[in-house]
C-alpha cells in the first residue's frame, strides 16, 4: 500500500513538474530553439526534482549499488536482494545495529555523498532531504552510489 501512495505521489510530482517547467510559451512570443529554460531554470528545476523525490523508493524496486567507506578507503557492491547493512557485514564491517528493521536507530551512519532511498521510522522529512544520515538495516541508495563516513 505505501508503495503505491509513494508512485501516486512522485508520478503527481513529475505531472505539476512538467506543467510548471514545460508550459507553452505566451503568445506574443517566439520560440528559438534551445532557449525555452536558462541553464539556471535546469538547474533549479533539477533540484526540486531531487528534493521532491529524496528519500521516495524507487518504483521498480531495490536495485544494487556500490558504497564507498571514506574511512576504510575501499568499495562494497551492495546487490539488489541484500540489505546494505548485510552487505557491510558481509565485507567485514562492523555497523551496531539493534532492530535491523528501521525502527531503533542503532545504525545509523553519516552519508558523505549519493542521494539516500529512506525506509526508516525515525527521520524526518528534512533529515532525509539533507542526505547527511541514514539508517543502513533498511535505506538504500537512491542511484548508482553512495559515500559513507565509515
Ligand atoms: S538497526 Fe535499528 S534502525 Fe537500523
Amino acid at each position: 500500500m505505501t508503495r503505491i501512495n509513494a508512485d501516486f505521489t512522485l508520478q503527481a510530482f513529475l505531472d505539476v513538474h512538467k506543467t510548471l517547467i514545460f508550459k507553452e510559451p505566451a503568445m506574443d512570443t517566439q520560440p528559438t530553439t534551445g532557449d525555452h529554460l536558462s541553464s539556471s531554470q535546469v538547474h533549479d528545476s533539477d533540484k526540486a526534482l531531487e528534493s521532491a523525490t529524496a528519500g521516495l523508493p524507487a518504483p521498480d524496486g531495490p536495485r544494487a549499488f556500490r558504497v564507498t567507506l571514506a574511512r576504510q578507503h575501499r568499495s562494497v557492491e551492495v546487490p539488489a536482494e541484500v540489505s546494505l547493512l548485510d552487505a557491510l557485514e558481509a565485507a567485514g564491517v562492523i555497523i551496531p545495529s539493534v532492530c535491523r528493521e528501521g525502527h531503533c536507530g542503532t545504525c545509523e551512519c553519516a552519508v558523505l555523498e549519493g542521494a539516500v532511498e529512506h525506509h526508516d521510522q525515525i527521520l524526518g522529512p528534512d533529515e532525509r532531504a539533507s542526505n547527511k544520515i541514514m539508517m543502513v538495516c533498511v535505506s538504500r541508495a537512491q542511484g548508482e552510489h553512495l559515500v559513507l563516513d565509515v
